[in-house]
């Protein structure tokens, strides 16, 4: 293999760029050219192609966001679309492809394989860390440390007016943002769509508490739960606070990476890398246990990755 390609596509999550940064620079060590695709899929259709060097990617690691840019390209899931996108890749030369993004990203990386032959290595970048067979996801613990600075804020006020706050964070169907992030700002309770609700028995427990003189209730919300307000509307009349709605948005998706995510990119792609020159076809890196293993994406896809219940139950249970 001589020429590899690299995109990033989706969602945005930091750390991306340090995973760039890792891609290119193994890349070119290791004899490479690299190719940066621009605007993830729609860029491999469009040819946006770029050479990058070893100095291309010099203090990218430290910035948020991704230098390749991105985009959830609807034209990329039709056969056509990937034909467009296979002609431009022979076009440049671009014999294998690492692909930094979230499930979707995956599908569309295992498709280019199995209808083009054309092996591809995903690492897995998105904050929701709904990824299965990885621990972590590239951007999750910076997006968690976010979210927590964020909660810690609103406890300021909460405590000075008294109130309750319902945090809607992110993480579309899985709960684990909420969860860890209710767990390390000892948040009274979390909402996440894995777990129905019972109302009433929150309610009267936040109720109790706060006759027993708890002075500020903060709820967190995953987005994929039913929203905010909505659970601002089942409990603001029973709770005995004054409640506000607080929904933290796409500042989760932002920000300079943390150390874990620097280095978490780091080791994903130099592997991914490693993994083309091994002659791997269709897999993603992985965080198990601490070490950097290779997870044939079709099994990745196949698994939905379960919350750990034992988180949610001790938030509730050291609130
Ligand atoms: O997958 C990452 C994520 O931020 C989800 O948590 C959220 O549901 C979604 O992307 C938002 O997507 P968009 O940026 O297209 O609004």
């Amino acid at each position: 293999m001589k020429t590899i390609g690299v995109l990033t596509s989706g969602g945005d999550s930091p750390g991306m760029n340090a995973t760039i940064r890792a891609v290119v620079r193994f890349g070119v060590k290791s004899g490479l050219k690299v190719i940066g695709i621009e605007r993830g899929y729609c860029g491999l259709i469009d040819g946006a192609f770029k050479e990058m060097r070893f100095s291309d990617v010099a203090g990218i690691m430290e910035r948020g966001g991704t230098v390749l840019r991105t985009s959830r390209c609807g034209e990329f899931y039709t056969p056509e679309g990937r034909a467009k996108a296979v002609q431009q890749m022979n076009r440049a030369g671009i014999e294998g492809l690492v692909v930094i993004g979230g499930e979707g990203s995956l599908t569309g990386a295992k498709l280019l394989y199995e209808e083009h032959n054309i092996p591809v290595v995903g690492i897995p970048g998105t904050i929701d860390n709904d990824i299965s067979h990885t621990d972590m996801c590239v951007g999750v613990d910076t997006c968690l440390n976010t979210v927590v600075e964020a909660i810690q804020k609103l406890k300021d006020t909460a405590t000075s007016h008294e109130r309750a706050f319902i945090v809607e964070v992110m993480g579309r169907s899985s709960g684990y943002i909420a969860v860890a992030c209710a767990l390390a700002t000892g948040s009274e309770a979390v909402i996440i769509p894995e777990i129905p609700v019972d109302w009433d028995a929150l309610a009267t427990r936040l109720f109790e508490e706060r006759k027993r003189g708890k002075i500020n209730c903060i709820i967190v919300v995953a987005e994929g739960a039913g929203g905010a307000f909505q659970v601002a509307k089942n409990l603001q009349d029973r709770i005995g606070y004054e409640t506000r709605v607080s929904i933290l948005g796409h500042i989760q998706r932002g920000g300079s990476p943390t150390v874990f995510d620097r280095i978490l990119a780091s080791r994903m792609g130099a592997e991914a890398v490693k993994a083309l020159i091994d002659g791997e076809k269709c897999v993603m890196t992985a965080l198990q246990l601490g070490k950097i293993v290779r997870v044939p994406i079709a099994e990745v896809l196949k698994e939905k990755k379960t919350l750990d219940m034992s988180l949610y139950n001790l938030v509730h249970l050291l609130s």
